[in-house]
Order: structure tokens, then C-alpha cells, then sequence
């Protein structure tokens, strides 16, 4: 395995497509052309590390272009969202990472002469159209895994650098976090239109692509700490085993404290040292029965930000998502934002104390799910948190807990959490073999939430929605059936 810098991928110059196919580069054209027009217009995006992306590389594009714009933060664009939107005097306003699950909710006002929506998304689309709106699934690409919503918001930048001196592709990298913040990366990195951002960003010298140890902490962890956490390796006697992390790495021939005594994380070692330590996981994982594709799974492509410090945050393409999820999913988007767009002064000292807090309540949040095991139906199991998890992490939560002891990878995961309004949050996430096999949760989510009065929507994989607090029973049966008609079909494409 080769190091950081190594392996990195030279630098190309030249003309790279970003546009997948030519139709999605008239969408972006098409918005673009739709933003020069109004004096000013307002920018709303999604809460997550995707949406304060989408939301840094829309707001940098819209600033070289000379836009006057407002930005504002949405939990959910929900009706009364979308209403509030509406009742302001912007007769433009621009969607970034949501717009295309709410177009029957904006549609009307469309008519109405309210506003004229312009949308960078990746979400499954509701039943209306709309003219301005950039989105990889109505090209036939995934929007799951292809392309994100920051992504989207990239395209639309590329297509306002066209017409001016700035090319924006600077701001691919942004992209690219975003991409890995929604879990688009697999284990050979990023695929479909993401690998054009990908180019992009690594011909701006901002990304390196690097083929390493693929556990989540490399530049901030220590290492005993890196291969405790990494669960999903799920290596006997050293995941979720202090001691026996502490053991494992103490037997090898590398120093794993530094001068001062701390112990060393991942970056500090050099090529030999990684290769060391690889190879005895490896090793180490074989011989105590891991499964071959767990074990191949250790070593993927990973993302660097080659302009950002080593042994921060902020260097590793996943960890700065995290920290981008600790600042949005509570109510401080503008931090997360202030450092997408560069501040590195009290901007990601206030982003490092909300991480610390996330992290916390991630590590909490996994405990008592463990601790309280899920409930089966016949096709999904669920949890409901109530007020103990956060309903904005919900879904992190129910992700992470998939594949814990009780908790199965081969029946999709539903969580409730109390929203505290007299409604309730639903997170479903699913795998991409329950895919293949027919799973789509965003119509499971949609159908089912409507069913009772709620609303919802998202990926085939993961997707999510709000009801009505005391609608847990009928909506849990809808969406169990739902999900077992789905499962079914699927079967039957199969045997065809
Ligand atoms: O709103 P949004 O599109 O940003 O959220 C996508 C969500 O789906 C993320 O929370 C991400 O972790 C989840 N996801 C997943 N598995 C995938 C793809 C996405 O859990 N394969
Ligand atoms: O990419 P995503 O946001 O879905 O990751 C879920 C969360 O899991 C991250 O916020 C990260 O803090 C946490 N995580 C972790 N240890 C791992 C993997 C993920 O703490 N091994
Ligand atoms: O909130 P959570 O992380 O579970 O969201 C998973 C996916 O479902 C995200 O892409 C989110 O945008 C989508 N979602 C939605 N409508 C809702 C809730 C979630 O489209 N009411
Ligand atoms: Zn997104």
C-alpha cells in the first residue's frame, strides 16, 4: 500500500467533461441563465454536510457571478416551509439537495405567481414539473450514489463559469464532500458523475485519491481509537475491544507514541509504518475467520484535501463531513458554512466544539439502540427513540446501527425519533443488495407517510418523513407491506 502522497493521482490539465450527458448540461445552462435575470433571489438548502456543500459551492459560484442573493437553512422543505418561502418578497429563489421531492408543494405556488423555483437536487422527484430544475434522475442517472445534491449545485456552477472568467472548478472538492457526506462513495471511491467531479477537483489541486486503509479517523483518531471504532470491520479482538487494539498494536515493530508519549494516529505514520500495520489487520482478520469480502473491504480509495492541514479534520474528504453534520443538524448551518467557505478561525473552533457533542450523541445514540434492540414486522425492523435521540441524527444513528448484534444488514432499518410538535420523525435506510432486490423506501416513505396524513420522500436506499405523532402503528403496517410488495416484485423481474 503506498502513502498519501505516493499514490496521489497526478494533476491533469486540460478539458474534462463534468456534464455526464448533454442534457443535463442544458438543465444547468438552462438555471444558470434563469439566475442572471431576477435583481435579486434567494438561496435555500438542506441541513446536512450535502446541503451546506451545495449551499458553500452555490453561494461561491453566485458570488463570482456578481448575484445579489439571500441564504437560508431548512430542516425540511415542507408545506409550511415552502409557505414561509413564499410570504417573503424574493420572486426567484434557488433550491439546493431538496426542491425535486417538494414539487407538488411548490408547484402551486409556481402558479400562483409566488416564485419561480430553481432546483440543484438529487432527490427522487414528486408528481409535477417544473422549468428550471437539474437533476440526475431525470436523466436516468442515480441520484443515490451518481451524483448529490452538491453536485448538482456544482453543475449549475460550471455552467455560470461558461460565461465568465472563472472556470469554478475550485469547487469540486466541496462537491466531493458532499458526495461522501450522503454515503455516495462505495469501496473503489466514487462512481458514476461523481468521477467527473472527482477529475476536476484533482486536476485543481485540491483532491488527492488515494488507495489506503479504509477506516473512518486516519487524520484525527489515535490509533488504538482508529481500530476499536471500526466496527463494521467487525475483527475479533480488536473492534469494539480496547485492550485488544491496544495488544494487536503494541505487538507490531512501529513506535505508537510520539515523543511526547501520545500515541501516534494514522497520519503520522510514513508509507513503511502503514504498510505494516495494514498488512498485520489483514492478517489478523484472515486468520480469525473475517470473510474475504470484509477483508478486502479494508483497503479503498479515500479522498484528501490536499490544501487543508494534515491531522485535521478537515483533510479527510468523510471527517470533514461529520463535522459539517455536527453544525447544521444543530440549527448552526452558518458555521458549517463559514467553514466550507474558508474560515479556519472562530468558525471551526465553534464547528470542533459542536463535534465533540455530535460524537457524543452518535456514540449514545448507538448505545441505547444496541442496548434496546430493534422490533421485527415481517419485512422491516424499527426502533422508536422517542425524545432519547435527536431527531436530526436519527438516521445517522439507525445507519450506524445496522449490522450490531440483533440489528440485520437484510431487512431495511425504520426509526422514529418525537419531533416535539405533535409530530414524529421517520428515518428508513436500506442496503444497495435490498436495492437489487426491488427496495425503493422513498415510495415506501412517501406512500405510507401520506397515508396518514404525513409527508416524505428520498432515495431508493435511505429516505425519510414526518407524521403525525400517535400515526406510528398505521404508518409502521403501511410501510411494512409496502415494502413487501416491493420485495416481491423484485423477485418476480428476477425469475422473468
Ligand atoms: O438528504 P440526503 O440526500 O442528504 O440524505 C442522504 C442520506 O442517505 C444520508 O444520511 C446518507 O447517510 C444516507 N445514505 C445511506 N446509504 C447510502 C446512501 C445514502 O444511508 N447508500
Ligand atoms: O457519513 P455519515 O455522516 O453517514 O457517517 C455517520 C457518522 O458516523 C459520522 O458522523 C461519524 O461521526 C460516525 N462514524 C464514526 N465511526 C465510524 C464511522 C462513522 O464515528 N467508524
Ligand atoms: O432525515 P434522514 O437522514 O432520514 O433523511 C434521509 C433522506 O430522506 C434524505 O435524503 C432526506 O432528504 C429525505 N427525506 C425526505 N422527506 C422527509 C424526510 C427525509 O425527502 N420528510
Ligand atoms: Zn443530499
Amino acid at each position: 500500500m503506498a502513502s498519501a502522497d505516493a499514490d496521489a493521482e497526478e494533476p491533469e490539465a486540460g478539458d474534462s467533461d463534468v456534464f455526464p450527458v448533454p442534457a443535463l448540461r442544458e438543465r444547468a445552462a438552462a438555471c444558470a441563465e434563469r439566475l442572471r435575470d431576477p435583481d435579486e433571489f434567494l438561496l435555500c438548502s438542506h441541513i446536512d454536510a450535502d446541503g451546506l456543500t451545495s449551499a458553500a459551492v452555490a453561494t461561491s459560484a453566485f458570488e463570482r457571478a456578481g448575484f445579489d442573493f439571500e441564504t437560508a437553512f431548512f430542516k425540511q422543505l415542507d408545506a409550511d416551509a415552502v409557505a414561509s418561502i413564499a410570504a417573503t418578497d424574493y420572486d426567484t429563489v434557488c433550491f439546493t439537495d431538496f426542491g425535486s421531492g417538494q414539487l407538488d408543494v411548490i408547484a402551486p405556488h409556481e402558479a400562483a405567481g409566488d416564485f419561480v423555483p430553481v432546483i440543484a437536487d438529487h432527490h427522487q422527484p414528486a408528481d409535477a414539473e417544473t422549468e428550471f430544475h437539474l437533476n440526475p434522475l431525470l436523466e436516468g442517472l442515480d441520484g443515490a450514489s451518481e451524483l448529490s445534491g452538491a453536485g448538482a449545485a456544482y453543475l449549475l456552477a460550471r455552467a455560470l463559469g461558461d460565461a465568465t472568467d472563472t472556470d469554478n472548478r475550485d469547487l469540486a472538492a466541496l462537491a466531493v464532500v458532499g458526495a461522501v457526506g450522503d454515503m455516495q462513495d462505495g469501496e473503489g471511491g466514487l462512481s458514476g458523475a461523481n468521477e467527473g467531479l472527482v477529475a476536476d477537483a484533482v486536476a485543481a489541486g485540491a483532491l488527492r485519491e488515494v488507495t489506503d486503509l479504509a477506516l473512518y479517523g486516519r487524520q484525527t483518531r489515535p490509533l488504538p481509537k482508529l481500530l476499536e471504532y471500526a466496527s463494521d470491520a467487525r475483527i475479533p479482538g480488536i473492534s469494539n475491544d480496547q485492550a485488544g487494539a491496544i495488544e494487536f498494536l503494541s505487538d507490531l515493530d512501529v513506535p505508537m507514541r510520539d515523543a511526547d508519549g501520545e500515541w501516534r494516529r494514522w497520519v503520522d505514520l510514513d508509507a513503511d509504518e502503514r504498510r505494516t500495520v495494514a498488512s498485520a489487520l489483514i492478517r489478523r482478520a484472515v486468520s480469525s475467520g473475517v470473510p474475504s469480502e470484509r477483508v478486502d473491504s479494508l483497503i479503498g480509495t479515500t479522498y484528501v484535501l490536499a490544501d487543508e492541514e494534515p491531522g485535521t479534520e478537515l483533510r479527510d474528504v468523510s471527517e470533514f463531513s461529520t463535522l459539517l453534520n455536527a453544525t447544521a443538524r444543530y440549527e448552526r448551518a452558518d458555521v458549517g458554512l463559514a467553514v466550507c467557505l474558508g474560515d479556519r478561525g472562530e468558525a471551526l473552533d465553534r464547528a470542533r466544539t459542536l463535534l465533540r457533542n455530535h460524537r457524543r450523541n452518535l456514540s449514545e445514540g448507538l448505545q441505547w439502540v444496541t442496548t434496546e434492540g430493534v422490533e421485527r414486522e415481517d419485512n422491516v425492523q424499527w426502533f422508536d427513540a422517542g425524545t432519547r435521540i435527536r431527531e436530526t441524527i436519527v438516521g445517522i444513528v439507525a445507519g450506524m446501527a445496522v449490522g450490531a448484534d440483533g440489528i440485520s444488514a437484510r431487512q431495511p432499518i425504520v426509526a422514529f425519533a418525537d419531533k416535539g410538535d405533535g409530530e414524529t420523525k421517520v428515518s428508513a435506510r436500506g442496503s444497495g443488495f435490498l436495492v437489487r432486490e426491488g427496495l425503493d423506501l422513498s415510495a415506501a416513505m412517501r406512500e405510507a407517510s401520506r397515508s396518514v396524513g404525513g409527508d416524505g420522500g428520498g432515495h431508493d436506499v435511505a429516505a425519510g418523513a414526518t407524521i403525525p405523532a400517535g400515526e406510528r402503528e398505521a404508518f409502521l403496517a403501511a410501510v411494512d407491506e409496502l415494502v413487501g410488495e416491493q420485495l416481491a416484485d423484485g423477485e418476480d423481474e428476477e425469475d422473468e
